[in-house]
């Protein structure tokens, strides 16, 4: 038999192994982007002590434990508060006078992690004078990730970094009156949980569960192929009410998209969008 390439190998491998963990587990990972997520693998493949593709997949799929940790090192949960300040700016200025229209107001986060950018929005509209008559739906395919955004303590080391954040996204208190300093770290306070709710939900595999006023989907599609993001805009389009407001990240865009032309833009550089069709 002839040397084969040792690279095709390893994507057959990569196949194999997701093919196999959405099969048993249902998590489907079969369309997210190749090169972060190579890298991913072979860093779980390093922390399991393995050697190669498929000895983590027979890992993964006799030891629920370690599916567990790969499902930690595949997902990334990089998040702030008040990430990308301009955003926040550019929501207060585009789409609060809109949401000052609705009696009530219906809003998804779509990957929200650990939940910093979902108390974020909770006290700007807080601040706006809105949240009283919203409700906020935030989700994650990752459980891990939404018990610590359910729990709502932060790190307090990151609490200075957080404030600078807040104030250059337009805050207009004093950020510390949001949360209560306690040996565990910042634990916000009960009020802004309020009107949250927190669920499981996978934009690849689970259906529309609501039609919303706002959309966030902030950093998640990155870490997608073309055709999964092709479907998850299907997703949140179906799930957005006409004349509804979506809002990407900074290095995510509805260009290209089959969903181009049922959106205007509010605020192109900050990826914020209407939906008008
Ligand atoms: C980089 S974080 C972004 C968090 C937050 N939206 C932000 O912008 O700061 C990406 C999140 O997307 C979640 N994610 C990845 N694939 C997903 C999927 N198929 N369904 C739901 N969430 C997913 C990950 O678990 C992770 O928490």
């Amino acid at each position: 038999m002839s040397p084969k390439n040792p690279n095709e190998l390893e994507d057959i491998e990569i196949q194999l192994l997701l093919e196999g963990v959405y099969r048993y587990y249902g998590f489907d990972f079969r369309n997210y982007a190749m090169a972060s997520l190579k890298r991913r693998i072979w860093n779980t493949i390093r922390a399991e002590k393995l050697t190669s593709v498929s000895g983590l997949q027979e890992k993964v799929l006799h030891d629920s434990a370690c599916m567990e940790r790969f499902l930690l090192g595949l997902s990334v949960n990089v998040t702030a508060m008040f990430r990308d300040p301009s955003f926040y700016i550019a929501f207060r200025n585009k789409a609060v006078p809109l949401l000052r229209t609705y009696p009530f107001i219906r809003i998804w986060h779509a990957g929200c992690s650990t939940g910093e950018e979902v108390y974020s929005m909770a006290i700007l509209l807080f601040e706006e004078g809105l949240y009283h008559r919203c409700r906020i739906y935030a989700t994650d395919m990752n459980e891990a990730v939404l018990r610590k955004a359910k729990a709502g303590i932060f790190s307090l080391h990151l609490m200075q970094e957080y404030t600078q954040l807040y104030l250059r996204a337009g805050g207009k208190e004093s950020f510390s009156k949001y949360y209560t300093a306690g040996y565990d770290g910042a634990i916000f306070h009960s009020f802004l949980k309020e009107n949250l709710i927190f669920s499981p939900h996978n934009l690849v595999t689970d259906a529309s569960f609501n039609e919303f006023n706002v959309i966030l989907c902030r950093n998640v599609l990155i870490y997608f192929n073309k055709e999964l993001q092709d479907q998850v805009h299907k997703l949140l389009y179906g799930s957005l009410k006409i004349f509804g407001v979506l809002g990407l990240g900074k290095q995510e865009t509805l260009i290209g998209s089959p969903y181009e032309d049922f959106y205007d833009e509010l605020a192109a550089q900050e990826k914020l969008y209407r939906r008008v069709e």
